[in-house]
Formats: C-alpha cells, sequence, structure tokens
C-alpha cells in the first residue's frame, strides 16, 4: 500500500509555523504582514480561490485586503493601482488573480508589481533568481511540492526526478528548485515521445500537465514518489462533480508515496503563499535583505546563497 502524503496535515504544520512568526513581528512592534488580493472580472474559479487565501490570511494573523475590479477595467487602472500598492509600506505582498480579461496583458501586469512584494514568485526578477540560485520570492506551488517531497525524501542527491509539464508556474520552477537540490531532473511534457518508459525510470514524478489519470499504474515503477499537481473537474457515473488528478490514483499502490488529489499539493500553495507573505514583511524591515525561505524542511541546498551554487 502506497502511504498517502497529507497535504492538509503538513499544510496546517507550515500555518502554526507562519502564525509564530507573524506574532513575533508583531511583538517586536512591527504592523502584522498584509497581503493584498486583486481580482479582476469575475471568474468563478477565481472568485472560490481568493476567498480561500483571504480566509488563509486571517487565520495566521495577515492582514488581508481585496481590491475587486469589473472585467472592463483598462490596463492602466489596473497599472496605476499596482503602482500605489507597491509605493504603501503597509503592503507587503501583493497578487494579482489570473486569468485576467483578455483586453490585459497578464505578463506586463505581473511585471509591474514590485519583485520584493511579487509574493507569487512570477516577476521575471524572481524567475531569474530562482533560476540561478541567487535569492528572492519562490512560487508556492513549487516551493509546496518541495516540501511534500522533503516529508518523505531526506536527501535528492543524484535521484532521479522526471517532472511532467513545463508551464512557468509549476513546471520550470519545480524543475529548477529540484536540480538546486541536486535531483537529476527530466523535464517532460504532453508532446514527449515514450513518456511512460522515461516515467517507469524515475524515483520521484512530479505530474503537473492538467491531464487527467495521465499517469497510469504500469508508468510507475516499485517504491515511486508521486506528486500530483493535476486538479481536473469532471463529472463521475452519477453525475457528481469530482476533482481528478494527472495520476491514475487506484492504479498506484506499488508507489512508496503518493499525494491525493484534493487535499495534496492544493493546501501546500496557499500555506506557502502565507509563508511567502511574511517572509516578504520580514525582508522590508531591511531593504538590504533578501526574502529567503526556510528549506530546513525541504531537502534542497543551495538555494538562496551564490556561493552555494553548484558549478553544474
Ligand atoms: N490563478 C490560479 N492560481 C493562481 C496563483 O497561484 N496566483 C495567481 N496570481 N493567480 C492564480
Amino acid at each position: 500500500m502506497a502511504d498517502i502524503i497529507d497535504g492538509r496535515a503538513i499544510a496546517r504544520e507550515l500555518d502554526k509555523k507562519t502564525k509564530a512568526e507573524v506574532e513575533a513581528l508583531v511583538a517586536e512592534g512591527h504592523p502584522a504582514p498584509g497581503l493584498t488580493v486583486i481580482l479582476v472580472g469575475d471568474d468563478p474559479a477565481s472568485e472560490v480561490y481568493v476567498r480561500r487565501k483571504m480566509a488563509a490570511c486571517e487565520a495566521v494573523g495577515i492582514r488581508s485586503s481585496e481590491h475587486r475590479l469589473p472585467a472592463s477595467t483598462s490596463q492602466n487602472a489596473l497599472l496605476t493601482l499596482i503602482a500605489r500598492l507597491n509605493a504603501d509600506p503597509e503592503v507587503h505582498g501583493i497578487l494579482c488573480q489570473v486569468p485576467l480579461p483578455d483586453h490585459i496583458d497578464a505578463r506586463q501586469v505581473l511585471r509591474s508589481i514590485a519583485p520584493e512584494k511579487d509574493v507569487d514568485g512570477f516577476h521575471p526578477v524572481n524567475v531569474g533568481r530562482l533560476s540561478t540560485g541567487t535569492g528572492g520570492i519562490v512560487p508556492c506551488t513549487p516551493l509546496g511540492i518541495m516540501k511534500l517531497i522533503g516529508t518523505v525524501i531526506d536527501d535528492l542527491t543524484g535521484v532521479n526526478v522526471v517532472v511532467i509539464g513545463k508551464s512557468n508556474i509549476v513546471g520550470k520552477p519545480v524543475a529548477n528548485l529540484l536540480l538546486d537540490a541536486e535531483a537529476t531532473v527530466t523535464v517532460t511534457h504532453i508532446y514527449t515521445e515514450g513518456l511512460a518508459e522515461i516515467c517507469r525510470q524515475a524515483d520521484v514524478i512530479v505530474a503537473a500537465a492538467g491531464a487527467p489519470r495521465l499517469v497510469r499504474g504500469h508508468w510507475v515503477k516499485d517504491g515511486a514518489v508521486l506528486i500530483d499537481v493535476g486538479i481536473t473537474r469532471t463529472k463521475d457515473e452519477d453525475g457528481k462533480t469530482k476533482l481528478v488528478g494527472d495520476i491514475a490514483f487506484d492504479e498506484v499502490q506499488h508507489a512508496k508515496a503518493v499525494t491525493p488529489v484534493p487535499g495534496g499539493v492544493g493546501p501546500m500553495t496557499i500555506a506557502c503563499l502565507l509563508s511567502n507573505t511574511v517572509q516578504a514583511a520580514r525582508a522590508a524591515l531591511n531593504a538590504n535583505t533578501d526574502v529567503s525561505n526556510d528549506y530546513a524542511d525541504a531537502p534542497a541546498r543551495s538555494m538562496f546563497t551564490a556561493s552555494g551554487s553548484t558549478p553544474n
């Protein structure tokens, strides 16, 4: 029987740490960290995500505020709001929920958020720093994935990891984090030829293709660790909505451990957002301090020091 990696429980532990860090900041006389979320339009899925993020902030003592803008909002108006939030010392983290309406260039908007307040880790400065192991804010889902893997594998040195998916939000950044932890990383995607055979070699599979039940039981070697990032809404035979991951969960009992969907990666993403916000608030106290996530519980080594980076 594969062990279930309980993302909800692991996220709760991280939230406890985040809450303690918030309390420490306040006890030192600083304002509680502040996160501002911007939601443009009325995409129902985004509304649910934003509501969850705001509730999670409250639970750990982060001050949260929300800017709800109509779908007709101009790009200039959005950029003006972000410029104001960038300059506001009470705001430590800014998150602009995507997708944005079609008339807005999301890349330009995400680039306009000050890198030190970019708690999503999407700004090119943070992306560049992640890929060179020189600090910055790490995107929440990849950070959560590293922490989940860290509960099962202490040391990723030489471990064969296959990432399925090449998105800027998950596939590419998690590959960078894994490389930094000295894993041997193969990045694949749905057009990769021989994907089943490549996966069969993997000690760890991170499935982030958004393709329901892509990874079948016979793709998985005995004792592998499986991280399922996929979350697709489908209907079962009774017409009831259910969430399906990228891994055929019922076929992988020969794995060492697997994340469930829901209850695996999802809760970690929000917990890492809160953690990033607190790190940003801490870093703002000293303009020369970089955001530096605590990797004691993740199998990564040289994440944030140029000197710790390996030459290869
Ligand atoms: N939309 C779906 N997930 C995310 C996320 O993590 N950050 C932002 N900004 N938008 C999203």
